[in-house]
């Protein structure tokens, strides 16, 4: 099959497609051209961290905590269909898509790639954000399956689309989340066939919505007229997991699953904000069942988009969405208590030009305690950045945006932050925060329409500025701040960048990368990040696989680890053609490290992991030392 047949527009694309964005006014494109003149000028070509700060202090010469490090010869740049790790290290498949998780499921089957019954029985697709859980001894991997490739699912149909209304619904079963506890045999991990633990949550399973928007009028449907309980969870992209034991998944392009059986329905303004249209991406959900049709349903959607709860040692609880949290297209749900002993969440809203979020809870986490519902009350904030180094976290309140009510601001986040002006950002994906110091680090994968007279979906503009210093940015940078009296509930912090990523083998001025970027190391769209317990930084990337023109010399995706301290970064792990790299976990020993590979062959050229002319699966690796070490 040729390459050509794969090709399909990116979720972003497609929602810019089905609703065009704005041009900037004039005004704006005007202020922005100065604006970016005056930033790049004088700088030499080849710049540091610190040169984009223009003047101010850089963070990174700040006094650092911690010494780091992962004991690795750093591996090169390949376009291999396989896995790449540093000499002294193995790698093994721990869990597939399709994988039994009962006795009674059946082995995955390469000609029909599986139906509902048995999708609903095995392990899903598309392995995204994941944790591992110690369970009174168990080890419990609780893993996102974000998607499905139609092109490889249903690559048993001419059409390479959902043809029958079983093949509709095996999509459905399979995404959500697998629980599977796992047990390590001969040094290799691998399910362990009916635990009690192992569950499938799937895009019709129910959970209960708890917080802010539960009951409000924008959340009733005609099947839930109370507007308390919705039917599944999809597109769960990174995630998060608490102190008291539980486990968070993020809805992302929950969108692209709608649609409408009347092509004249003219979407809402709400609606198109999230792009939400007449269009589905190709899943045609609406043929099994009647809610996925926006213009009989029009509420359903706002049900979507949020951070769901799930308790991973009780497999019959109800997981929860945690609407206080926002409703966005959430990447990951980093969560850390701060010294105060409040909760705070960092959230990222993964589209071109939205914002960064932050949630407070009002209540304290007491170890031991009932901490059970602290996500449903707390104080949702968006960040403001200024190109002097500094920053500042705004409340959406009514008051502040003028919305009706918290529930309003909880459903319709994106326009509370439009409202207060927040600064508009190159994808906010990942967040992760430093076990050693208070410090976060967001990575901010690209944007296509920076700085190019475009704007948001809701109209806002995207000038280049502070921490998004490249028009046109197709390599992505991270983007790292320090809250005020290292308080994370402080309303100030302090920022810089990390590291920008470039080609400096291609380019000689701003598209090089930070001064941490070399031709060694280079990597394009940042996505996951993840701290070990060392307080290494360990990074994923999502991009271009092209390895030509702007992306030549890069390889496949990838999985880098940064030192905070030092700016260092070195390559540990190439994955194979046609993936994304994205989640990670360890086990309690921090003897393996599990990174999940999405989608290879998502163009139609990969046979990863079995190899020959098999279906190429999605799969979470286990990572080890040949010695048996700890990995950091
Ligand atoms: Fe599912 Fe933004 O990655
Ligand atoms: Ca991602
Ligand atoms: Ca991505």
């Amino acid at each position: 099959m040729s390459a050509k047949e794969f090709d399909r527009p990116s979720f972003d694309e497609f929602d810019e497609m089905n609703n065009p964005r704005p041009e900037a006014t004039d005004f704006q494109r005007i202020s922005d051209t100065l604006l970016s003149r005056r930033r790049f000028l004088g700088q030499s070509a080849k710049f540091g961290a610190a040169a984009l700060l223009l003047g101010t202090t850089s963070l990174r010469s700040l006094p650092s905590a911690a010494a780091t490090g992962v004991d690795f010869k750093p591996v090169a740049a390949n376009a291999l269909d396989t896995i790449t790790v540093p000499d002294g290290f193995d790698w093994h498949v721990v869990t597939m898509w399709g994988d039994p998780l009962w006795s009674n499921s059946q082995a995955f089957d390469q000609a029909t790639r599986g139906t509902e019954a048995s999708q609903l029985l095995a392990v899903g697709d598309n392995t995204d954000g994941m944790t591992l859980f110690d369970i009174d001894g168990k080890t419990v991997l609780v893993a996102n399956n974000e998607y499905v490739n139609l092109k490889i699912i249903y690559g048993n149909r001419d059409s390479k689309a959902p043809e029958t209304d079983d093949d509709v619904r095996k999509g459905m079963a399979a995404h959500g989340i697998t629980v599977s506890e796992l047990r390590q045999e001969n040094g290799k991990w691998q399910i362990v066939r009916d635990s009690p633990y192992n569950r499938r949550l799937t895009a019709s399973s129910p959970m209960e919505i708890t917080g802010p928007a539960r009951g409000h009028a924008l959340m009733k449907t005609a099947a839930d007229p109370d507007g308390v309980l919705a039917l599944g969870t999809w597109n769960n992209c990174g995630n998060g997991h608490t102190p008291w034991g539980t486990y968070l998944t993020c809805e992302e392009n929950f969108n692209g699953y709608f649609s409408s059986s009347d092509e004249n329905y003219a979407p809402s303004a709400e609606l198109k904000r999230y792009g939400v249209g007449n269009k589905d991406w190709g899943y045609a959900w609406i043929r099994a069942d009647e809610r996925f049709d926006i213009s009989k349903h029009p509420t359903e959607p706002n049900r979507f988009g949020y951070i769901v709860e799930i308790d991973p040692a009780d497999p019959k609880s109800t997981p929860k969405k945690r609407t206080a949290l926002g409703r966005f297209k959430h990447e990951n749900a980093e969560l850390v208590v701060a010294n105060n002993g409040h909760v705070v969440v960092y959230l990222g809203d993964d589209e071109r030009g939205e914002f960064l979020y932050r949630f407070v809870s009002s209540g304290k986490y007491v170890e031991g305690g009932n901490n059970r519902d602290l996500l449903d009350d707390g104080t949702l904030y968006v960040a403001k950045f200024s190109d002097d180094g500094t920053g500042k976290w705004v409340p959406l309140t009514p008051e502040t945006t003028g919305m009706a009510s918290q529930a309003e601001i909880s459903i319709l986040t994106r326009q509370a932050a439009s409202a207060v002006g927040a600064t508009t950002m190159d994808r906010p994906e990942w967040v992760a925060v430093n076990p050693n110091r208070a410090e976060a680090y967001l990575a901010l994968t690209n944007n296509k329409n920076r700085g190019i007279d475009k704007t948001n979906a809701g109209g806002d503009a995207m000038p280049v500025d502070g921490p998004n210093p490249r028009a046109k940015n197709n390599y992505g940078q991270i983007v790292r701040w320090r809250p005020a009296n290292d308080d994370h509930t402080a309303e100030r912090f302090n920022w810089d960048l990390f590291v920008v990523a470039g080609n400096p083998t291609v380019h000689g001025d701003a598209y090089a990368g930070s001064a941490n970027v070399t031709a060694d190391n280079m990597f394009n769209s940042p996505d996951g990040l993840a701290f070990d317990k060392r307080g290494n930084l360990w990074i994923q990337t999502d991009g271009s696989y092209s390895n030509k023109d702007d992306f030549a010399g890069m390889g496949n995706n990838q999985m880098l680890i940064g030192n905070p301290s030092t700016g260092e970064i070195r390559r540990f792990l190439v994955g194979p053609k046609e993936c994304e790299i994205t989640g990670i976990t360890w086990s309690p020993d921090n003897r393996t490290v599990f990174i999940g590979v999405q989608h290879p062959g998502e163009k139609g050229d990969s046979h990863f992991p079995e190899g020959g002319q098999s279906v190429p699966r999605s799969a979470v690796i286990a990572v080890t030392r040949k010695d048996g070490a700890v990995i950091s």
